[in-house]
């Protein structure tokens, strides 16, 4: 009999500044839609990231992947690219993205998915900007 199906999360975090800013509007309208987000000189958020994985404890080690490896992963991929970086302007996986939360995610999904064996799924990103404010990304076929 194959071993249950089990979640398992590894939390990471990164500072970073971004400028939620839209070109095709005026300085007026993107205050407007965007509030202190707009803020022409950045402003910087603490970022705490969520990787979970699905899979099946392998029956040697007890583990669906050994997190120092998943940590590492995360590390290399993401966090040394994120942090401390303006986000608009430093990160070449997010140009010509608008770095809102929820394409911050999309794209953190994107960096770590093809690095996972076939028996491991990337289950979720979840992505907090502020205490109150976060995302959660299950991939781009979640139906509607
Ligand atoms: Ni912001």
């Amino acid at each position: 009999m194959q071993n249950p199906v089990i979640f398992v999360t590894r939390k990471a975090h990164f500072n970073a500044a971004h400028k939620l800013y839209n070109n095709k509007w005026t300085r007026e309208e993107n205050e407007t839609l965007f509030g202190k987000c707009a803020n022409h000189f950045w402003h910087g958020h603490n970022f705490d990231l969520y990787v979970t994985i699905k899979g099946r404890p392998d029956n040697d080690t007890g583990f669906v992947m050994d997190l120092k490896k998943l940590k590492i992963l995360i590390e290399d991929e993401v966090v040394v690219h994120l942090d401390h970086k303006n986000l608009n302007t430093d990160v070449p996986f997010l140009n010509n993205v608008m770095p809102s939360v929820e394409n911050i995610a999309i794209a953190i999904w994107n960096r770590l998915l093809p690095h996972f064996p076939e028996t491991i799924k990337l289950h979720k990103i979840l992505l907090y900007e502020t205490e109150r404010n976060f995302v959660e990304y299950f991939g781009p076929d979640t139906p509607f």
